[in-house]
């Protein structure tokens, strides 16, 4: 195995020192270094992180450098199944147990005997489940849905969240004994936009492989992408990048990539990530308005800004007359402009439908 030192010394030339993984900031050093130290005991990990940070490659290298690698790796999403089908899918069920429990089944824990098993996206796991999957941890036994055979099992844990746990403590909806037990080893994988110096040796990497899966032969890359790609947020982390290199290969007919090749949202706008709303972030709602404020400004691009703006102001004014029922000099106090101004720009946006 590479000893830590080892490790921090190749993060720092930037070679690859966890298989598949690529960068070289300092919070990465540290990911690799606890990795490698934590990967040869049985210590139950927590991998913390937002999506597409690397959680997964981590704990599949936490995997490979233990002295359980010749076992199986079993990842279970605790966030893609109801309460009652997560439950089987871990534990297993006997016949009878449910109306559709037309045979026995093993369960993922048994299958990760001698091995490891992933957990991920553990704080969508429901209270019940918490209990149980507790118990696995402190006593390494359970029983299958519907049976009251013991079943022991050896393997090793790695959990994975991309909320914080002690907010889900707090609000009631993650156990505190569980996440103690979950915690011994936390490993922290910062967002992209805090490694930004990673970004070019990220694209170098990916475009490579995607320029090797497709045929064909590596395109040089303008300066001017790393420039734009390093002011933006980046909110899905290295899978978005990624994603972004793949498209930009697609899009690429000559041999020279350019930051027209990367989607409109990652060129014209805001490199501050600012939370993402339900149902859809800021950013995409941003990038959607973009995209249609240079579809509306047509060949003027110096109209891009005006266009995007008064989209915006439009739908602002419509939602805020809504709200007031259409008493413009309730709407006008609310928007904080005066109700003359307001009157105007209900008769520039064609909004008289929805003023009185
Ligand atoms: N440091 C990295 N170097 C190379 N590829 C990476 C790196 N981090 C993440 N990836 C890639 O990005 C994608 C998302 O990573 P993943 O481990 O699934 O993230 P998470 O589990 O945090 O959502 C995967 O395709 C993975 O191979
Ligand atoms: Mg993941």
């Amino acid at each position: 195995m590479t000893s830590p030192a080892h490790a921090a010394t190749s993060a720092r030339t930037g070679s690859q020192i966890l298989d598949g993984m690529i960068g070289h900031a300092p919070a990465m050093a540290e990911v690799y270094r606890l990795t490698h130290q934590v990967a040869a005991t049985p210590a139950t990990v927590l991998l913390l992180g937002e999506t597409g940070t690397g959680k997964e490659l981590v704990a599949r290298a936490l995997h490979e450098l233990s002295t359980r690698s010749s076992g199986p790796f079993i990842r279970v999403n605790c966030g893609a199944l109801s309460e009652s089908l997560l439950e089987s899918e871990l534990f297993g069920h006997v016949k009878g147990a449910f109306t559709n429990a037309f045979e026995n089944r093993t369960g993922r824990f048994e299958a990760a005997h001698g091995g490891t098993i992933f957990l991920d996206e553990i704080n969508s796991m429901s209270f019940t489940l918490q209990v149980k999957l507790l118990r696995v941890l402190q006593e390494q036994e359970f029983e299958r849905v519907g049976d009251s055979k013991t079943i022991r099992v050896d393997c090793r844990i790695v959990a994975a969240t991309n909320r914080d746990l002690t907010d889900e403590i707090e609000a009631g909806r993650f156990r505190e004994d569980l996440y103690y037990r979950l915690n011994v080893v936390p490993i922290y994988l910062p967002p992209l936009r805090e490694r930004v110096d990673d970004i070019p040796l990220l694209v170098q990497y990916f475009t490579k492989r995607y320029a090797a899966a497709m045929g064909r032969t590596i395109p040089k890359i303008s300066d001017d992408v790393f420039t734009l790609l390093k002011s933006y947020a980046w909110p899905g982390n290295v899978r978005e990048l990624q994603n972004y290199v793949e498209r930009s290969l697609v899009l690429c007919s000559n041999e020279l990539i350019t930051p027209d090749l990367y989607p409109p949202h990652t060129r014209g706008l805001a490199p501050i990530r600012l939370g993402r709303a339900k149902g859809g972030s800021l950013q995409t709602m941003c990038s959607e308005l973009v995209t249609l404020g240079i579809t509306e400004a047509g060949e003027d691009s110096s109209e891009v800004h005006e266009r995007v703006v008064s989209l915006v102001e439009r739908e602002l004014i419509l939602q805020v007359l809504r709200t007031c029922q259409g008493i413009q000099t309730k709407a006008a106090t609310r928007l904080g402009i005066n109700r003359n101004t307001l009157h105007k720009k209900i008769e520039d946006y064609h909004l008289e439908g929805e003023a009185r």
